[in-house]
């Protein structure tokens, strides 16, 4: 019998991302239990979007990546969605000519009600009620998506990722360009949605870390430098010389010391 246990929620192993011959991923094992919100920081180029791309069949890694249990690495890219992971970019790519709603019927599904992109509906699909009222967005639900604020169109990808039954959700750099207000609502929203989801954020502000991560990993050049709660997080040696390293002044003003 294998000793090897396979963990639930997102167990990613021994991934490295190759670019010719330069490795921006090397050797990263870490695990997202459901019910975390897991952040992973890291000063630029450490290697974080990358690792995002090869959990999301975005770029090509080495190692392995199971989503309770089953492999995903080498997994097509719609297939791995169709899976359970999804993500959003940091320039949020919704349907910007289309209202919320519409936005949401087609993260439903094409099969759902093609009229309903003419504006003519029959039924609401649960689904999205559920959506609107854990992101908020049914105040806006008849509102052309491209006159959302930034934070609306964040909040927007998120629901089409819950009603598409995302069972881990990759966010990249959630709250930059948001309003303090908008990120504190992407916060709780995150703790509201965490249940029974794998949640892994990659983020810079550490304000916004400190407030809602239950769980980080730091990386740093392509390889994991700490890992813990935000407190052993910020008490890590390695990881305040980095941060001083790059620079004093962030970190200063961004509360790390
Ligand atoms: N397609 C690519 N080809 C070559 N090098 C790449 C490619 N994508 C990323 N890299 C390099 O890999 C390293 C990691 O990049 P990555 O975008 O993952 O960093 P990051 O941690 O997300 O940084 P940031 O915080 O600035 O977004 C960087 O040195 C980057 O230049
Ligand atoms: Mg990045």
């Amino acid at each position: 019998m294998s000793g090897t246990v396979t963990a639930k929620g997102l167990e990613v192993r021994d991934l490295s991302v190759r670019f010719g011959d330069f490795t921006a991923v090397d050797n990263v094992s870490f695990h997202s239990a459901a019910g975390e919100v897991h952040f992973l920081i890291g000063p630029n180029g450490a290697g974080k979007t990358t690792c995002v791309d090869a959990i999301t069949g975005l770029a090509r890694g080495t190692g392995s990546v199971l989503l309770d249990g089953r492999e995903i690495l080498g997994t097509p890219v719609e297939k791995i969605a169709r899976m359970g992971v999804g993500r959003t970019f940091q320039t949020a790519s919704v349907f910007e000519d289309l209202s919320v709603l519409q936005n949401l019927d087609i993260a439903c599904g094409i099969h759902r009600s093609r009229w309903s992109l003419f504006g003519i509906r029959t039924h609401v699909d649960p689904r999205i009620d559920e959506a609107l009222e854990l992101t908020g967005l049914g105040l806006v639900a008849n509102r052309r998506a491209g006159e959302l604020s930034h934070g609306q169109k964040q909040w927007l990808e998120i629901a089409m990722l819950i009603i598409q039954d995302a069972r881990a959700l990759m966010l990249d750099e959630p709250v930059a360009g948001m309003s303090e207000e908008e990120r504190i609502a992407t916060g709780e929203l995150l703790a509201r949605i965490r249940q029974g989801r794998v949640i892994l954020v990659v983020e810079h502000d550490m304000d916004f870390m400190r407030r809602f991560a239950s769980r980080v990993t730091v990386l740093n050049r392509g390889t994991i430098l700490a890992e813990g709660s935000v407190e052993e997080i910020q008490a890590h040696p390695e990881v305040q010389q980095i941060y001083l390293g790059t620079s004093p002044d962030q970190l200063h003003s961004e509360g790390i010391i």
